[in-house]
């Protein structure tokens, strides 16, 4: 038979969705596999009820239906200060997943490359194999997750590179990027007129002091920027598969066309179920970042009294702790030992880096207070079962 694509030989199958696999198959606690644990608002469950006896039903416009659009795009204002225009500047996809790779495929051309921070969520290298570019890594100190500029100007200034993806806030790290970082990575991107495709799904679920500030809103940046996002993580709802690109008209006409063909739309149903959502007033957010900031202390509290190391997250629902001290030689193995024996799954950090680190893993905090306890409970053991 004729080969398949040499394209997907080029990544694996995902290691979260594997490590899920196995949580499932072995009883574990998964702090794998970045979901909550808890309800969405009330008001959109409520809402849902009503659209699945009075619909929409049918497909939606393939750029996402109007009311959510115009929504969004008001949400977006309040946060930002941005407007992008509902019908020209917004297109709603199925998660933020579908952002990524349309905005990735409509910038890039075969032979491209893609300038990828080091530890990058798992999708960007397939995301950009896919979409017929090859990645180009900086590294990120796996210490503060800070990146050396010069190391990063490298990279962007290759022959061929069209766009660098920032993952802000950042998953796996928990890395809230500064404005003095951002004015770097945008001041080389004027430079060498390459794009910047953000992912800013997490962008409220920020710890104070930090701050999350858009990419689009520096200067000379607004016409360059793609920023995905979505609904996944605001608003709880991972399975509604609700998210969005933003970018200026010129790049949103060629974004359009690869969703069209991807996926024709998100679904109407759940669009026209979000909009209360899109509406909620700003005490909606506080209130869910002050929700994020209890399970951290919890979590994060809970591991320093174990007496484990980690980098204290600025934003997202992940920490990543160092397992240095247990002293494995691979951290897949750690983590498989560490699900079966102690009954709690994290993913291994080698899935995240390009460099070869495998002292960490990562473990989201997205869970109710008694889920979070359990797992503390169950790591208790970590030492004793994991020691060597
Ligand atoms: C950084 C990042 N981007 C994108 C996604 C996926 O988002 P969505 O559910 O909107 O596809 C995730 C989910 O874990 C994520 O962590």
């Amino acid at each position: 038979m004729k080969d398949l694509s040499i394209r997907t030989s080029h990544f694996y199958e995902s290691v979260i969705r594997n490590m899920t696999r196995l949580a499932n198959s072995c009883g574990a606690i998964n702090l794998s596999q970045g979901f909550p644990d808890f309800d969405p608002p009330k008001a959109m469950m409520d809402r849902l009820a009503e659209v699945a006896h009075n619909g929409p039903h049918q497909y939606a416009l393939t750029i996402g239906a109007q009311n959510f659009r115009e929504a969004l795009s008001k949400k977006q204002e309040r946060f930002s200060g941005i407007f992008y225009d509902p019908n020209k500047e917004i297109v709603i996809t199925c998660g933020s997943t579908e952002a990524m790779m349309a905005s990735m495929m409509a910038v890039c051309n075969p032979g491209d490359k893609v300038v990828l921070f080091s530890p990058f969520y798992e999708n960007y290298t397939a995301d950009t194999i896919l979409s017929g570019a090859s990645p180009i890594y900086v590294p990120l100190d796996p210490h503060d997750f800070t990146f050396d500029p010069n190391v990063l100007e490298d990279a962007m200034k290759q022959p061929g590179v069209k766009a660098v993806v920032l993952c802000n806030p950042s998953n796996p790290s928990g890395k809230v990027f500064t404005r003095a970082e951002l004015e770097t990575i945008a001041a080389l991107a004027i430079k060498y007129d390459l794009y910047v495709i953000t992912d800013e799904v997490y962008e409220h679920i920020v710890f104070a002091p930090n701050r999350h500030t858009y990419m689009a809103t520096l200067p000379g940046m607004r016409e360059r920027t793609i920023e995905c996002s979505s609904l996944s993580k605001t608003y709880s709802v991972t399975g509604w598969r609700l998210g969005y690109v933003l970018a200026c008209e010129r790049i949103m006409e060629r974004v359009k066309k690869v969703h069209d063909f991807l996926t024709v739309g998100a679904a109407a149903p759940l669009m026209e179920s979000a909009v209360v959502a899109l509406n909620f007033g700003d005490e909606y957010y506080s209130e869910l970042a002050a929700h994020y900031a209890h399970m951290k202390e919890l979590f994060t509290g809970g591991l320093k009294n174990l007496g484990f190391n980690f980098t204290e997250p600025q934003g997202t629902y992940f920490v990543m702790m160092d397992i240095s001290e247990f002293g494995y030689k691979s951290d897949t193995e750690f983590c498989e030992k560490m699900a079966r024996e102690v009954g709690v799954a994290a993913v291994p950090g080698s899935s995240f880096f390009r460099e070869p680190v495998n002292h960490l893993i990562r473990f989201h905090f997205a869970k109710k207070d008694e889920t979070l306890l359990e797992s503390l409970n169950r790591l208790e053991s970590l030492k004793k079962v994991m020691g060597k």
